[in-house]
């Protein structure tokens, strides 16, 4: 949520800053700014809008300078506007800061400022933070941004620019992630790796606490005023190199990509990823899972739920991150709390993490960026290694977080000798078929998708319909049409049907049902049947022989033969094509749907 960018080095900052923007607008894209050392003092232009209209008002400016700041914001605090963009100066003029994240007491340090004479030019929560930097200020940037941090309560990533050191960027970063990259062109600053892959040799995470001083030959990091020695981030988990690549929408490309994402993880893990003394150590004696996250994320976990308890037969609980927390959770010694997030930084998420660490209960994290906040905090990772996801709505890395628990699943029923090594390994080849199985459906999308996503563009609800881990697969399938296309979808579990819901059921309404498992089948078709007798139109997803019903499918989307147990790989893929096409069709920007923003760094 908002992107940070820093640069001071050899070259021109200001293309620099426009392209790590642009990299970065994935995470907020509301309005954007820049600031850069010029001519002795400072400039400032901020746009409401996308990067592209940021740009267009740069360009005219006219200046040359080889260090500055950018943000790409999403609002917290107060609208979208010119004066709401960041950066935002000290009175002075000379002192500007870029911040993600939230302050929690700003509105008593908001008093506090403007009762000693401050004027407030916008209802943002950081330009008390650009306040408090000048109030402090003496002539040393970094410790008046030190002295300015430890007035504040909340989460930060911050940037701050100072006239008087026109070479240099302060970062501090506290519960939101800041990445520093240095090469011989200079030294970088971004929200995440994915902005710095292409530029920097090295990269750096900062941790929690940590300043930094960025300079055109490197930085120095500080905690609690003392300098601090960093160790970079593994190559093999920067992700660079997020271009369309001729795709016509991230979102699209992503999901194309599935089957790749889904072999290069499966691979990952044959090299004997859970075999390690760090894996038994994490699950021995492991006698209860919770698992936690949002969104996508918590869906994967439904699932996992189902195929931990089925598989392994651990008892397990899945729970929305943001409700955990506030659980009061009867967490013990041999519990194991799971995380899954792709991006490692969600705050709710994170909150969980922290808090199960606090109660010194095991923890293990699935997520795609191993080098994040989530991982640094858990005992355990287990990648995804689905490359970066840009588009808002996730896709490839959902696929791959089943993966990861299918394979916890089988690893934990093989640990407790409740699956045999034979049948151990033949799962593991099911799961190795997997990618082509979801080539077959990616490939054909267009014919067989979009005719459905054209006809359903204009309509008012669709709804989604499963029973057992098809139910899961219709809540991930329902989040994806509404997210990005803008309509009413909900997924019900087929049971459920009668006890209400069923009155939203009008001649007309379109119900996308999953069948993909052979044992519920028939109770699945009931429901069904009961949905078309008040006008239900049905679109049934399955195996051949689980749709072929006539009486009850007006429209089939048939799956590759696939094992039951292994269905909620694959059969989710429709759902997120229907989606992007249904958006695609109305004219919605499925890669940066309204409201909305990637990794959901705040409460
Ligand atoms: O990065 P995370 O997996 O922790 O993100 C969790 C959710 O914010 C995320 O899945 C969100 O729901 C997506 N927009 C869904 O497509």
């Amino acid at each position: 949520m908002c992107g940070i960018i820093g640069y001071t080095g050899r070259s021109e900052s200001l293309p620099v800053l426009i392209d790590g923007l642009k990299a970065l607008e994935y995470r907020g894209y509301d309005s954007a700014g820049v600031a850069a050392a010029a001519d002795g003092g400072l400039v400032v232009v901020k746009k409401k809008g996308r990067v592209a209209e940021l740009e267009k008002a740069v360009a005219p400016r006219g200046f040359f300078s080889r260090c500055g700041i950018g943000h790409t914001r999403w609002a917290t605090h107060g609208e979208p506007s010119d004066e709401n963009s960041h950066p935002h100066c000290g009175g002075s003029g000379r002192i500007t800061v870029v911040h993600n994240g939230i302050i929690e007491n700003y509105l008593a340090l908001k008093r506090e400022l403007a009762d000693g004479g401050v004027k407030f030019r916008s209802e943002t929560d950081t330009e008390v933070i650009a306040h408090l930097v000048q109030k402090y200020y003496e002539g040393d940037i970094h410790k008046a941004v030190t002295a300015a941090l430890g007035r504040l309560r909340g989460s930060y990533a911050v940037a701050a620019l100072c006239a008087d050191f026109s070479d240099t960027v302060i970062a501090a970063s506290y519960h939101s992630p800041l990445i520093v990259g240095l090469s011989s062109d200079g030294t970088y600053l971004a929200s995440d790796t994915s902005a710095l892959c292409d530029r920097a040799d090295v990269l750096y995470r900062m941790s929690d606490g940590e300043t930094a001083i960025l300079r055109p030959t490197g930085a120095e990091f500080y905690l609690d005023g003392k300098p601090v020695v960093k160790k970079a981030i593994e190559r093999s988990w920067q992700y660079g190199g997020a271009g369309l690549g001729g795709a016509e929408s991230f979102m699209l490309k992503e999901i194309n990509e599935i089957p790749r994402a889904l072999k290069k993880t499966a691979d990952y893990y044959d090299g004997g990823f859970f075999d390690s003394e760090r894996a038994a150590k994490t699950f021995a004696g492991v006698r209860k899972i919770f698992i936690t996250g949002c969104g996508t994320a918590y869906h994967a976990g439904m699932t996992g739920r189902a195929l931990i308890e089925r598989i392994a037969r651990i008892p397990a609980e899945t729970d929305l991150a943001s409700e955990f927390r506030y659980r009061k959770p009867l967490l013990r010694r041999d519990s194991l709390c799971l995380f899954i997030s792709q991006s490692g930084e969600t705050a709710d998420t994170l909150a969980v993490a922290r808090l199960s660490a606090g109660a010194g209960v095991r923890t293990a994290c699935i997520t795609n960026v191993p080098g994040s906040a989530l991982a640094a905090l858990c005992d355990f990772t287990i990648p995804t290694l689905a490359g970066a996801e840009i588009a808002v709505a996730s896709t490839k890395a959902y696929n791959c977080q089943l993966l990861a628990l299918y394979r916890l699943a089988f690893h934990l029923a093989y640990m407790r000798k409740r699956l045999s090594k034979s049948f151990y390994k033949e799962n593991l080849s099911v799961l190795s078929r997997i990618p082509s199985a979801a080539s077959a459906i990616t490939e054909n999308a267009y014919r067989d998708i979009l005719p459905l996503a054209e006809k359903y563009k204009n309509g008012r609800d669709i709804y989604f319909l499963g029973r057992g881990l098809d139910y899961y697969t219709a809540l991930e399938g329902s989040l994806k049409v509404k997210e990005i296309s803008y309509i009413h979808c909900e997924a019900f579990a087929a049971g459920e049907l009668k006890h209400g819901a069923l009155a939203l059921i009008e001649r007309g309404t379109p119900v996308i049902a999953l069948l993909t498992q052979g044992e519920l089948k028939e109770k699945t078709l009931n429901s069904l049947a009961e949905a078309k007798a008040r006008g239900a139109e049905i679109i049934g997803v399955g195996k051949t022989e689980y749709i072929a019903d006539a009486g009850v499918f007006d429209g089939r989307l048939t799956l590759p033969d696939t094992p039951d147990l292994f269905a909620p790989l694959v059969s989710v893929i429709p759902a997120q094509l229907l989606a992007y096409y249904t958006a695609r069709a109305r004219g919605c920007d499925a890669d940066k749907p309204r409201n909305l923003a990637k990794s959901v760094t705040v409460e």
